[in-house]
């Protein structure tokens, strides 16, 4: 598996399962096929209500060979929420800690500078390796950016059908990895006649061919994947190339289509 260096060091696998979604024993045997077949990465947050069925199945792997994501949900954004989440985190994943802990969503009524000192306190402590936010917008990695405090990562919908570069570029000058949720845009990319064009000419997937239009722009990915046969093609994006017309072609495909936009969004 590739991995990104970030800027603090960490280095982290380009390919992640998404877990959003997957709960119960679907979920638990979900993360244990992923690994058996070579993932390491997995995206879950509190949110997803399925840290616990996760837990179950990494409880028993070599913990350094995993690179766990989990995110505090908007509610827990005061500093001792902050930090009594992430301990129930770590029990509810049966971890000693976390590698990338993100703010899931944005929230105007909570200063940035109270969540992320206290996750710095979780990093001090050894409880996370790496801060990172989500869904934040160039106004908001500003404004996260002034405290002095470390961003390595800013997971965001990124898809041929909303491709954000100019939030990709000012996190590339910035130093901050983008991790692209929804990858397939929810499956819906798979059917466009471009994507399967491709595909056609380089003997692979529409799936696969979204991927390393991603994977080309130095951007870690977290397909969301329930059958063994998807987790497998979304692994197999590395050895092979888009060409500068392709990836022109898919970049042309932008129409601003931004899939997950809810109510408290601050886009
Ligand atoms: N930070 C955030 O706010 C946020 C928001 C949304 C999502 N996320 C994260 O991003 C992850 C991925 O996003 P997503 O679940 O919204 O959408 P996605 O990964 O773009 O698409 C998932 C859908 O594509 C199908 N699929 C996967 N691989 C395939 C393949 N090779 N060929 C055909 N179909 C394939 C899956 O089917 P099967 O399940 O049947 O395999 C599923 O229906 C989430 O699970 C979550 O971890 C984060």
């Amino acid at each position: 598996m590739e991995e990104i260096t970030l800027k603090s060091g960490i280095r982290m696998p380009v390919i992640g399962l998404g877990t959003w979604k997957l709960t119960g024993s679907r979920c638990t045997d979900a993360v244990n096929k992923a690994v058996r077949m070579g993932y390491s990465h997995i995206d879950t947050a509190d949110a997803y209500g399925n840290h616990e069925d996760i837990g179950k199945a990494i409880s028993s792997m070599d913990r350094r060979k995993l690179f766990i994501t989990s995110k505090l949900w908007r509610d827990s954004l005061r500093h001792d929420d902050a930090i009594a989440s992430c301990d129930r985190f770590l029990k509810e994943l049966k971890t000693s800690h976390i590698d990338m802990l993100l703010i899931h969503w944005p929230n105007k009524d909570v200063p940035i500078e109270e969540t992320l000192s206290a996750m710095r306190v979780l990093q001090e402590a050894g409880k996370i390796r790496g801060i990172g936010v989500s869904n934040f917008t160039v106004r908001h990695l500003k404004e996260a950016l002034e405290t002095g405090i470390q961003i390595s990562v800013n997971q965001v919908e990124f898809h041929p059908y909303l491709n954000q570069e100019s939030l990709l570029a000012f996190c590339k000058e910035n130093g901050i990895a983008v991790t692209a949720y929804s990858p397939l845009a929810r499956g819906r990319i798979l059917g466009d006649d471009i994507v399967k064009g491709l595909a056609e000419k380089h003997g692979k997937t529409p799936a696969q061919v979204s991927l390393r239009w991603l994977v080309q722009k130095g951007i870690i990915c977290i397909p969301k994947a329930s059958s063994e046969e998807h987790m497998m093609e979304n692994l197999r994006v590395f050895g092979w190339e888009l060409d500068r017309n392709d990836m022109k072609a898919l970049d042309s495909l932008d129409r601003g289509e931004r899939l997950i936009n809810p109510g408290f969004s601050e886009f």
